[in-house]
């Protein structure tokens, strides 16, 4: 059984709910990132919903858990939920904030500083969850010193019946619970451009043209794998966020600067910290080739990957067949560095040597 407590940390303060916290609950509680993630609290939510929520708390402290008001400068600004320890001594942990307190390390502060209660307490591993679509609470994880381990694909369901795919996050009393700084930053602005390309975050809009360029003849004949389906896009346009967060790989959409159509992909994938590697991967609708849109977008791309990562090495690798992608990649500066015999799988069952490029953050190869 955990022992009633309150917890300070900086300006805040987490005490158990009460009912004065009954009208900030529900309009948190109404607010549409709240109800989008938390699709199991009531929607409308109501003042009723708040108040059984606080007769509810001071249940969930009878049977083993614990919840809190988190407070700052007195005023509700957030909750922090605790599940009764499993058999084996694991507890789970959920938090929301409220709307105006967003933004500003509220929900970080206030999961660290329950977490480490919990271990002064002789829990030895918290564990939460975040929907994979939710970046901000990915984010929150990382900054209070939880480690991921693993996407539980489809593991919940969206309010409108969607099965959406989950994070799963451990942080054991061992861990140093120092937090990570992300590998893959975030873009300034939330775009990258050069006036004449912009390369986005893909977001879902962008999956069916995406499938129709994967569909092209000059892009399928250098395609690896099989197609995929307009379901599987959706998904993957789904993970976007969290693929860069958790500093897996980056998913951009290229678009046109002055129509602002979808025009291509270019990714940053197989990122290996240890060794400071990632590789390029690009592919660009028909209808735009020859303007130098991928040159453009390639050389974006790694010249703030240099910038902004700690990224020594960008690789490419083409089938030696591809001379458009040759040029692309000797304009943005990489130099062909080895030969891979026989690495593409083709269609029609034989495979086609692949040559490696690269990229050095000193500009040397
Ligand atoms: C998730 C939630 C609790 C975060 O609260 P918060 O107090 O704003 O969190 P913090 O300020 O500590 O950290 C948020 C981080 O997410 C980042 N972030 C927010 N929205 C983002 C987005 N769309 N893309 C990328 N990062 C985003 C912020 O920039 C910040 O990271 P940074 O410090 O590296 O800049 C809040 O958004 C919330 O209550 N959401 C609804 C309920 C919910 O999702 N609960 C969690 C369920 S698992």
């Amino acid at each position: 059984m955990l022992p009633r407590a309150v917890l300070s940390t900086g300006s805040l303060v987490l005490r158990a709910p009460e009912e004065a916290d009954v009208e900030a609950m529900t309009a948190t509680g109404r607010d549409p990132v709240t109800a989008r993630f938390l699709p199991l609290l009531p929607s409308p939510y109501t003042e009723q919903d708040a108040r059984d929520h606080v007769a509810r708390a001071a249940r969930r402290w009878e049977e083993g858990g614990a919840e809190f008001t988190v407070a700052e400068n007195g005023a509700y600004a957030g909750a922090v939920r605790v599940s009764a320890p499993d058999r084996w001594g694991a507890v789970e942990i959920g938090y929301l904030v409220a709307p105006w307190a967003r933004g500003k390390g509220v929900a970080t502060a206030a999961v660290r500083a329950v977490t480490q209660w919990l271990f002064d307490q002789g829990v030895h591993r918290v564990e939460l969850q975040a929907g994979a679509e939710n970046v901000a609470s990915l984010r929150v994880a990382l900054k209070a010193g939880f480690r991921e381990e693993g996407r539980r694909r489809d593991a919940r369901e969206t309010r409108d019946g969607r099965l959406t795919d989950h994070v799963l996050f451990g942080r054991l009393a061992l861990d140093s619970g120092d937090e990570a700084p992300p590998y893959l930053p975030p873009f300034e602005g939330g775009e990258l451009g050069d006036g004449v390309v912009r390369l986005v975050p893909m977001g879902l809009g962008d999956a069916g043209h995406f499938q129709r360029m994967m569909a092209q003849p000059s892009v399928r004949a250098y395609a690896v794998g099989p197609a995929a389906t307009l379901e599987e896009i959706e998904r993957r346009c789904r993970n976007t966020g969290y693929w860069w967060v958790t500093g897996q790989r980056m998913e951009l959409a290229i678009r046109d600067a002055e129509s602002g159509a979808f025009a291509g992909h270019v990714q940053l994938m197989q990122v290996v910290p240890v060794l400071g590697q990632a590789m390029v991967g690009y592919s660009l609708l028909e209808e735009y080739r020859g303007r130098g849109f991928m040159t453009r977008a390639v050389r974006l791309l790694v010249d703030w990957a240099f910038a902004h990562t700690p990224l020594h090495r960008i690789t490419a690798g083409t089938d030696v067949a591809n001379e458009a992608s040759h040029a692309v990649l000797r304009r943005a500066g990489f130099a062909r560095e080895c030969l891979h015999h026989e690495l593409f799988p083709k269609g029609d069952g034989t495979r086609a040597d692949d040559i490696q490029w690269v990229r050095l953050r000193s500009g040397q190869a």
